[in-house]
């Protein structure tokens, strides 16, 4: 695991976004990515879809969410909305496409074999990167403490947040580990102490720290 430290999360969002680029740049058979939700990356996708939108690449890229509320994509809980809302400009290129975790299933339980499917077929090899955040529990993704982290050999799991109670897809552990390379972005003295404590225990993070065969690269600021 190797921490990149910035003062503060314009400096991280530089710095990963520019990496990022250069790898949809230097990716022209098309690059893939699973990105995820929550409060804090936001500013990120945003960056990149200025980046992008400059660039000029045509490139393909692929993203999924790394997890998505059941929720329609105009609420502002859905994962896919803040994507849409963040890359709206990017898109304009064409350069991105959108593989989505969700369809017109009642719940993520009924879905999972279908979104599996779907999954296998357009996304069928390692991501080019995975992009996480982590709660202050240690769950990643919809992979919370005390639940299963797969389901079968399914690429995804139906999942709930334990104090909402949210119905939620998530990719599973094992898809989430086929990838060239981990992004964990967190922010804050509370998620750091967690993630650094976190190795022998028992949290979701911890089986992506033991069972990553990639590097993982933790970009965080105070
Ligand atoms: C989600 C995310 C989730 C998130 C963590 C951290 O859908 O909420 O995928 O795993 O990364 O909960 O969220 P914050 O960045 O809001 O702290």
């Amino acid at each position: 695991m190797n921490y990149h430290t910035f003062e503060n999360f314009s400096a991280l969002t530089e710095a990963l976004s520019q990496q990022w680029l250069t790898i949809i740049e230097t990716t022209p058979d098309g690059s893939s990515f699973a990105l995820a939700g929550g409060s804090t990356p936001a500013p990120i996708y945003q960056r990149l879809d200025e980046l992008l939108a400059n660039s000029g690449t045509k490139n393909p890229v692929k993203l999924v969410a790394t997890d998505e509320r059941w929720v329609s994509d105009a609420d502002q809980q859905s994962n896919e909305g803040l994507f849409r809302r963040c890359l709206h400009t990017s898109a304009l290129n064409k350069s991105w496409k959108l593989v989505s975790l969700k369809n017109a299933s009642s719940s993520p339980e009924v879905a999972t074999d279908a979104i599996d499917d779907r999954l296998q077929i357009q996304l069928p090899r390692p991501f080019s990167a995975v992009l996480l955040g982590m709660g202050a529990d240690g769950h990643i993704a919809s992979l919370f403490p005390g639940a299963p982290t797969q389901h079968d050999h399914l690429t995804c799991l139906a999942a709930v947040h334990p104090q909402t109670r949210q119905s939620r897809m998530s990719l599973s552990l094992p898809r989430l580990l086929s990838t060239e390379r981990i992004w964990l972005v967190i922010t804050g003295a509370e998620k750091r102490q967690v993630l650094d404590n976190a190795f022998n225990g028992d949290l979701p993070v911890a089986a992506l720290l033991r069972e990553a065969s990639c590097t993982i690269d933790v970009f965080w600021c105070p």
